[in-house]
């Protein structure tokens, strides 16, 4: 069983996709982390985000970089946003998110394009959002507890930017699925969206076990 999980920036897709995998007892690939990957390693190697051919001598970044604390900053996931616009980036990186859902057994996988690209054949497709004001109130309150020093006003803006690059960008933007479950949890805590996720992926496959 695949199940896709995609939603911008701050949406929660994260911790519903984990939430998912240990219900089904499915191995998970957060795919934000290897363009995070992919964007730090062109930064450590002195290139420019912004050029195609930089990002694209940064994708064959060692393994051991997706365990560094780095990848979580948000300047990284700002780094990501950037080399992800590139065709030849994705290019390199879709065999390995593409094997991934299709092993044996099943995989949930997490991202902006993994019902549209990666997984159009997913048993269970999830779009998870919420309004850029709340994803960018929950992001700050997670800041802070970690001792960072902004404003929400700040974290506003990089919501916004994040959005419109993900979104606007031409190859595999940020797209809901015409099948996927829009899942809008705004107004929810993260166990109700959690329960939500799980109930609609048991309308789709069954209960696990
Ligand atoms: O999910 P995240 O915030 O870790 O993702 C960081 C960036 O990586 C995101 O802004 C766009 C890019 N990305 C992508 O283009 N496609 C994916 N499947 C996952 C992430």
């Amino acid at each position: 069983m695949i199940i896709a999980v995609d939603g911008p920036t701050a949406s929660g897709k994260g911790t519903i996709a984990r939430a998912l995998a240990d219900h089904f007892g499915l191995p998970v690939l957060d795919t934000g982390l290897l363009y995070r990957a992919v964007g730090y390693q062109t930064q450590l190697g002195h290139g420019d985000p912004d050029n195609a051919a930089d990002a694209l001598a940064a994708c064959d970044f060692p393994d051991t970089l997706l365990d560094d604390p780095a990848l979580r900053y948000e300047s990284t996931g700002g780094l990501a946003s950037r080399v992800s616009i590139h065709p030849a980036v994705r290019k390199a990186l879709f065999q390995r998110q593409v094997d991934f859902a299709n092993q044996p057994g099943g995989a949930v996988l997490d991202g902006r394009d993994i019902g549209t690209v990666i997984a159009p054949h997913a048993d269970a497709k999830l779009f998870v959002t919420a309004s850029p004001e709340e994803r960018a109130r929950r992001r700050h309150a997670e800041m802070r507890a970690r001792g960072v020093d902004v404003t929400y006003d700040a974290v506003l803006a990089d919501v916004h930017a994040r959005d419109a690059r993900d979104t606007g960008r031409a190859d595999a933007p940020l797209l809901r699925a015409d099948d996927a479950l829009l899942l809008d949890n705004s107004d929810m805590d993260i166990d109700e969206a959690i329960a939500a996720a799980i109930a609609f992926v048991e309308t789709k496959v069954g209960r696990p076990g």
